[in-house]
Order: C-alpha cells, then sequence, then structure tokens
C-alpha cells in the first residue's frame, strides 16, 4: 500500500490577489476550515500516514501555526519549501527525500474531492504497485483544465492534454495522482515548457507511453470542486456549508478521520480542542468523544 502522500501548496494565488498577498490560498477558508484540511483528508482517508507539504518559500510559518508535525493527527507531517512555481513535477524532484524509493501520491492542494464511494476509490488507487492512476471527473468546461480522452468501451486511456483549446474530451484530470517509484527519475528529465514550466501533463504521458497509465472515475454520486477564483472558493464554502448543516457531520474534519481510522485516541483529540480554542470547530471535536 502507498503510505506517503504530498501536498502540493505552493502557488501564487495571483488569481485571488488581494486575498493572497499576506496569506498562502491553502490556508484561507472554506467554510469552517482551511482549504488545506480538505486534500490533507483526503490523503488521510487513503490511509497515507507520511505526509510532505511543499509550500511558497517564506510561507512555512504559517503552515507550521496549523500543522506543526501531525503528531495530534497520528501522521507524520514535514515540510518542503519552493522558491518559485516550477510546476507540478518539482514536487517530486523536490520529495525525492521524503520519497525514497517508494510509490506515492500527490494532491494539489487547491482541490476538493467529496462523494460516497471515495474512501474505497482511494483505498483501490492505494495500492497501486506499478505505473501511474489519474482519477477522472466529468466537467462541462474541459478547456481549464487536464483532459484524458477515453476509450468508452474499454475505458484505456487514448490521449491525455493539458487545457485543450478545441474539445477532446470532458473528463478532466483531476489533482490527485498515484505513481510508482520512477516518478522521481522521469520528473527530473522533464524540460520546462513554454511558459517555463514543467508540466503534470509531460509526467504522466512518460507512463502513458510505456502503457502503465491507468484511470479511476468519479461518477455521477461524487464532486470534484475547482477553487480556482474567489467565486469558485464561495461556491465550494456554500456546498460544504450545505451539507455539514444539513447532517450534522462534517466535511474533512481531520481529528474525526483519524480517530475512526484508529490512529489517535481521546487524548490527542482534547489536545486539539486546546489548540484550537473555543469555537465551533472545538464543539465538534468534544461531541465525538462524549
Ligand atoms: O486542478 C486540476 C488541474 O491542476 C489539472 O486538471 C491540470 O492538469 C493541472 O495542470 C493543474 O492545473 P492548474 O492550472 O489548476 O494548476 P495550478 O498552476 O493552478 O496549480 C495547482 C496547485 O498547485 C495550486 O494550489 C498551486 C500549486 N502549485 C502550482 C505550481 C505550478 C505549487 O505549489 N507549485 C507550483 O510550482
Amino acid at each position: 500500500m502507498i503510505n506517503k502522500g504530498i501536498i502540493l501548496a505552493g502557488g501564487m494565488g495571483t488569481r485571488m490577489s488581494p486575498l493572497t498577498k499576506a496569506v498562502n490560498k491553502q490556508l484561507l477558508p472554506i467554510y469552517d476550515k482551511p482549504l488545506i484540511y480538505y486534500p490533507l483528508s483526503i490523503l488521510m482517508l487513503a490511509k497515507i500516514k507520511n505526509i510532505l507539504i511543499i509550500v511558497n518559500k517564506g510561507q512555512l510559518n504559517q503552515y507550521k501555526k496549523l500543522l506543526p508535525n501531525g503528531k495530534n493527527l497520528g501522521l507524520n507531517i514535514t515540510f518542503k519549501e519552493q522558491d518559485r512555481p516550477r510546476g507540478l513535477p518539482d514536487a517530486f524532484i523536490l520529495g525525492e527525500k521524503f520519497i525514497n524509493q517508494s510509490n506515492v501520491a500527490m494532491i494539489l492542494g487547491d482541490n476538493f474531492f467529496y462523494g460516497q464511494n471515495l474512501s474505497k476509490l482511494l483505498h483501490n488507487c492505494a495500492k497501486l504497485k506499478n505505473g501511474a492512476k489519474i482519477i477522472l471527473h466529468s466537467v462541462q468546461n474541459p478547456e481549464l483544465f487536464g483532459v484524458a480522452k477515453i476509450n468508452n468501451k474499454n475505458k484505456k486511456i487514448l490521449k491525455i492534454i493539458e487545457k485543450p483549446k478545441k474539445f477532446v474530451s470532458n473528463h478532466a484530470i483531476t489533482g490527485l495522482y498515484f505513481f510508482d517509484k520512477n516518478v522521481v527519475n522521469y520528473a527530473k528529465e522533464l524540460k520546462p515548457s513554454k511558459r517555463g514550466e514543467l508540466e503534470i501533463i509531460d509526467l504522466i504521458n512518460k507512463y502513458k507511453i510505456k502503457n502503465k497509465l491507468t484511470a479511476e472515475f468519479i461518477g455521477r454520486g461524487g464532486a470534484w470542486l475547482d477553487t480556482g477564483s474567489i467565486s469558485d472558493y464561495y461556491k465550494t464554502s456554500a456546498f460544504v456549508q450545505a451539507i455539514e448543516n444539513r447532517q450534522g457531520l462534517k466535511i474533512a474534519c481531520i481529528e474525526e478521520i483519524a480517530h475512526l481510522n484508529g490512529w489517535i485516541k481521546k487524548k490527542e483529540i482534547q489536545n486539539q480542542i486546546k489548540f484550537y480554542g473555543k469555537c465551533e470547530y472545538s464543539n465538534y471535536l468534544r461531541n465525538l468523544i462524549k
């Protein structure tokens, strides 16, 4: 089973300026918790305990205030700074030591997933031994994403393209990837594209060429939402608010997931309540251990 995961949580957040001038985008709220809790919860649902968070140079202290080391979550969290946005595959170059010849998952810090069969899907993905796996979701605006053209009969991936100008497919490649240990060497072989960044699509293509790329699909019952712009942020927040208020259950409560996974006990949750102080989130945690 894959037990290492990277959250790529740097980037300039230019589209969301001035909100992102002093605070990294992934620390801004999606309803009642910072955005980073959502991708972190996805790795935790995949039962991944060793996590590397890649952040912008100069923003490490912001993150450490929120997620010092992961102990109270039963996790081992480490950080690495990226000096500038060199592209998504840079995560594997920066993470070489952390990866240390293991298979690894990566999730983009601004990706939001929700749905009934998600844990099962994640669990299956984490079983990857060789090759790479991408997660696809239907969208109305494929020109904004990487997309994969699929043979509808055998679900084989025919073609992958980054932000196609002309319609190719509406299967967007979400920002959650599972790779075997070769990913580090493949990332090192990449050359920057015209926009000066290493491209994730070029990295995935290395696996596709070798016939080692597979895909999982998030169906109609699942949601993958965008947090790319300010209005996307509000829409995603409204989604979380609607579901949480209806069910009385929180999405991406990282302490709850750690507890359900059997990684932490009452004591760690009590520590987290102290850490957060008097707030609605603490009340929720208190109820969990009643
Ligand atoms: O969200 C899914 C999409 O993410 C995929 O469909 C695309 O194939 C993939 O290229 C990516 O596209 P974006 O245009 O959304 O990527 P963006 O540059 O916005 O970066 C995504 C996140 O990664 C964001 O939170 C910032 C962070 N990032 C990005 C780069 C390039 C870093 O931390 N470092 C980087 O060097």
